[in-house]
């Protein structure tokens, strides 16, 4: 009876179930960058997504070359969120640097979201979103939704979850 328990099956049961887990998960993925936190707490809060940030030498916003420690692949993401915060009217520069170096966009779904303090989209968030997807088009991308974030906005917490819903 003892010697049944030990089921000569269950490593490749195991092995199987953490690929078909991985092989699903990662078809949907939000790649972020977040310096103070906002955008990385909009991120957590998709259930359905992986998520992964990408990491630089330097966290200084206008930084003129920005040197990666990890830059997530997006090869094999049928789903991509491209997220960070506004710096200085602009995507943050360590967003850019990364959208920059990616090559191939064929056939994905593509979105973006963006975090910003000042109540106006106009003051930033606009502004950002457009480069995204500026960048994202020159590399042939298609931009499908894109949604600015205004951090002091009392219809913040709306604005999330209905584009948690929508993307
Ligand atoms: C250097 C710097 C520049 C910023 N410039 C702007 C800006 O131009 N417009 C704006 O609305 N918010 C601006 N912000 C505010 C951030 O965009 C906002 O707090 C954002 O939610 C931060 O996201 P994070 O916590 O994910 O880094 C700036 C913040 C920093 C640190």
């Amino acid at each position: 009876m003892h010697r049944d328990k030990k089921i000569v099956y269950r490593p490749p049961f195991i092995y199987d179930k953490i690929n078909l887990e991985e092989g699903v998960s990662m078809k949907k993925l939000i790649v972020y960058y977040s310096k103070t936190g906002h955008t990385e707490s909009v991120v957590n809060r998709f259930e359905d997504f992986d998520s992964q940030a990408i990491k630089a030498q330097s966290d200084d916003p206008n930084q003129k070359t920005v040197e990666f420690i990890f830059k997530p692949s997006i090869d094999d993401i049928k789903h991509i969120v491209f997220a960070c915060p506004v710096h200085g009217f602009q995507a943050c520069r360590i967003m850019k640097a990364y959208i920059k170096q990616l090559s191939d966009f064929a056939g994905k779904t593509i979105d973006l979201f963006v975090t910003h303090h000042f109540r106006f989209a106009w003051l930033g968030g606009r502004q950002a979103l457009k480069q995204m997807r500026h960048l994202i088009e020159e590399k042939g991308g298609k931009v499908r939704y894109e949604t600015s974030i205004n951090w002091q906005s009392h219809k913040r917490e709306l604005d999330i979850q209905s584009m948690i819903e929508k993307y």
